[in-house]
């Protein structure tokens, strides 16, 4: 983390997990351990269904509500999906872009793109994903890989907009599997993004955007993988869905 530079962000990902009745519970017992202090950004990313429930309960808080996913169309013939507008009208700040789990099921770098230009559009907050396969790290073209999602996703974002991208480094072997990246792959990785970015952007946008590290990390991982200078905070699956771990992980992004 470099705070005086860039924010720390703490965002979880739900996935496919919790229902509107669950999201109401989870959010009671987070309110209830938040501490009084000042705090780095946080965000938590929940299912569609569940949007109204989170907004509604962190209302009152720094807590940023987001989605998981939109449509990079503005609205029309598109059943089953749902616009940047409406998720700004229903209360979300954020919206991950290009998760893996989505690229798995047929996204590409240009669909992210154009959803990434569509969110910044509206005024939402992109927590773009990129990451690489086992095969892909074994074979050494972690860098080049990266870097082309890096630049395919970002293509037309002007100045202006880039500082409101997050960037989150998810390789696809840490997620889920509880392998996670060790802290020196973890930052080898984030700090090559900040290099695109200043190779595309300049250096003083490079020094300001955001990046985090998501892929296994919970409580007990987090706080070396935040000690690395370009890990700026955190992108939580699994131990985001435990109202006490999620906080404790917040927790090491503040002492930090
Ligand atoms: P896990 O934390 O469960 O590995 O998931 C990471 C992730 O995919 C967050 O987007």
């Amino acid at each position: 983390m470099n705070r005086k530079y860039r924010k720390t962000v703490i965002a979880g990902n739900w996935k496919m997990n919790k229902t509107p009745s669950e999201t109401k519970e989870f959010m009671t017992e987070f309110k209830s351990i938040m501490p009084k202090g000042r705090w780095c950004d946080v965000a938590l990313c929940v299912p569609a269904v569940c949007i109204p429930a989170a907004v509604r309960a962190m209302r009152e808080t720094r807590i940023g509500i987001g989605a998981e996913n939109c449509n990079a169309n503005a609205s029309g013939a598109y059943t089953g999906e749902i616009a940047a507008n409406m998720l700004v009208d229903a209360g979300c700040k954020y919206v991950i872009l290009g998760h893996s789990e989505r690229r798995a099921m047929g996204e590409t770098n240009e669909d992210v793109n154009a959803k990434v230009l569509t969110a910044l559009e509206n005024g939402l907050v992109p927590i773009m994903c990129v990451g690489e396969s086992l095969e892909q790290r074994e074979q050494g073209i972690t860098e080049e890989w990266i870097t082309m999602q890096i630049k395919l996703g970002l293509a037309g974002v002007p100045e202006d907009k880039i500082r409101k991208v997050i960037i989150a480094y998810e390789p696809i072997w840490a997620i889920g599997t509880g392998l996670t990246a060790t802290p020196d792959q973890a930052e080898e990785v984030c700090e090559s993004i900040r290099t695109v970015i200043r190779k595309l952007y300049g250096a003083k946008i490079a020094r300001a955007i955001s990046i985090l590290y998501g892929g296994s990390m919970n409580e007990k991982n987090a706080y070396d993988l935040l000690a690395q200078p370009d890990i700026d905070g955190g992108l939580i699956g699994g131990a985001s869905l435990d109202a006490g771990k999620f906080m404790d992980i917040v927790n090491a992004a503040n002492q930090g």
